[in-house]
């Protein structure tokens, strides 16, 4: 079997954090499926199809990249997949609480699953889609941040 990885998230909408992560993932695995979370508590900005069509066209250019939308548990997802191993980013020590208690939580529902953690290149260690949303809607340049597609999103959100 190829050596696949899950990412999960919400990319609401996706950063150029997140695609550093991707790319060295798909250094690593044979197959990264980017699992889009459909059920979030997070009232996104952005509709799943949206943030599933951003992130297919911000990273068609990374090879053995899949992304879909998914609804449910994560771990439940990987199974159905077959997939093992997840991974999730590091951008700070503020992550690493609740990153930790999420891989925990993980290997506890399903123990033959992995939590792998990447930390991205130093210039996104700031990038979280929440700064760019509120960047953005308050009329801020997020060009630096993000893809010119997200950013081209962002400002037709921002004038409904
Ligand atoms: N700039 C980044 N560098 C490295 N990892 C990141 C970056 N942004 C997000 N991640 C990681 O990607 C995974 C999915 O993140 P998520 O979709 O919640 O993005 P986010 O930027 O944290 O969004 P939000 O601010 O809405 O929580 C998490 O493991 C998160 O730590
Ligand atoms: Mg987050």
């Amino acid at each position: 079997m190829k050596r696949s990885a899950v990412y999960p998230g919400t990319f609401d909408p996706i950063t150029n954090g997140h695609h550093d992560l991707v790319r060295r993932a798909a250094s690593i695995f044979e197959r990264v499926v980017v699992a889009i979370a459909g059920n979030s508590h997070k009232a996104p900005m952005f509709s799943l199809e949206q943030r599933v069509d951003m992130a297919r066209k911000v990273l068609k250019d990374v090879r053995g990249v899949e992304v879909v939308g998914y609804t449910g548990l994560t771990v439940e997802f990987a199974q159905k997949n077959g997939i093992k191993v997840v991974v999730r980013g590091l951008r700070a020590v503020s992550d690493f609480e609740f990153e930790f208690q999420l891989a925990n939580m993980s290997r506890h529902m399903s123990r033959d699953i992995e939590t792998v953690f990447l930390t991205p290149q130093e210039q996104f260690t700031f990038i979280s889609s929440t700064l760019i949303r509120e960047i953005a809607t308050l009329g801020g340049d997020v060009s630096q941040f993000v893809h010119p597609i997200v950013e081209a999103e962002l400002k037709k959100m921002k004038r409904v």
